[in-house]
């Protein structure tokens, strides 16, 4: 099993979602020990922007190639774990970048008499989710939520099937609300299939 391993968030030791993926990559390898994990921390070294040289193959630009060695990286794994904070409603612009170097034509997606048909089908997304507050479908700031629905709009449309998301929400209500999200995450984690 490829296991691959996203971090994005800009909080370093103090991060919800590392902490978390950290978990789901540690509960992941305790069933597959033989898993090799790759890890790419998007904060830490950010892809380039988006341009429209990533849609050409053999490309001799830098960040070009930059952008084709992150999609293969997805390409070769079986598991992509992201960690995922909610900054200013979405997922960070960082983790964005990753997004754009994977939406790629020809590659994760194509086009076809039938309409749009997703090529990621054969791999599995554990979504590693923190907020600062609540954005549950009974909240008023649920139309504000375009972190989660993000990925799983843009994976689904990728062709992924399988994707689960551990959640902390309410982080940054109280010191005590954060312990109980952190405590209710890390039980998801304990009850994620692990292959
Ligand atoms: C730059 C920034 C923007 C944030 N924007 C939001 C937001 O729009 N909504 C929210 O509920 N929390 C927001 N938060 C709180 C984060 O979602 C929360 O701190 C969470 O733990 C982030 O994940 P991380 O700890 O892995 O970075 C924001 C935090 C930061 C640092």
């Amino acid at each position: 099993m490829n296991i691959l391993h996203i971090d994005s968030s800009i909080q370093g030791d103090q991060s919800v979602t590392r902490s978390l993926s950290a978990a789901i990559v540690t509960h992941l390898r305790k069933h597959q020990p033989h898993a090799q994990v790759t890890y790419r921390d998007v904060a830490a070294a950010p892809l380039p922007q988006f341009s429209t040289d990533a849609f050409v193959t053999n490309s001799a630009s830098a960040s070009t190639r930059e952008l084709a060695v992150a999609l293969e990286e997805a390409l070769a794994a079986d598991v992509i774990v992201i960690g995922a904070p909610m900054y200013n409603f979405g997922v960070p612009s960082q983790l964005k970048s990753w997004l754009d170097a994977l939406t790629i034509p020809g590659r994760t997606f194509r086009h076809s008499e039938q309409g749009v048909e997703g090529l990621l089908g054969d791999k599995r997304i554990i979504v590693a989710s923190a907020r600062g507050g609540f954005y549950g479908p009974e909240s008023p700031m649920a139309a504000l939520e375009h972190q989660e629905s993000h990925l799983r709009a843009l994976f689904g449309f990728l062709g992924v099937t399988r994707l689960d998301v551990v959640s902390a929400e309410g982080v940054r209500i109280s010191p005590e609300r954060a312990d109980v999200a952190m405590r209710q995450a890390m039980a998801q984690v304990d009850q994620l299939q692990a292959a």
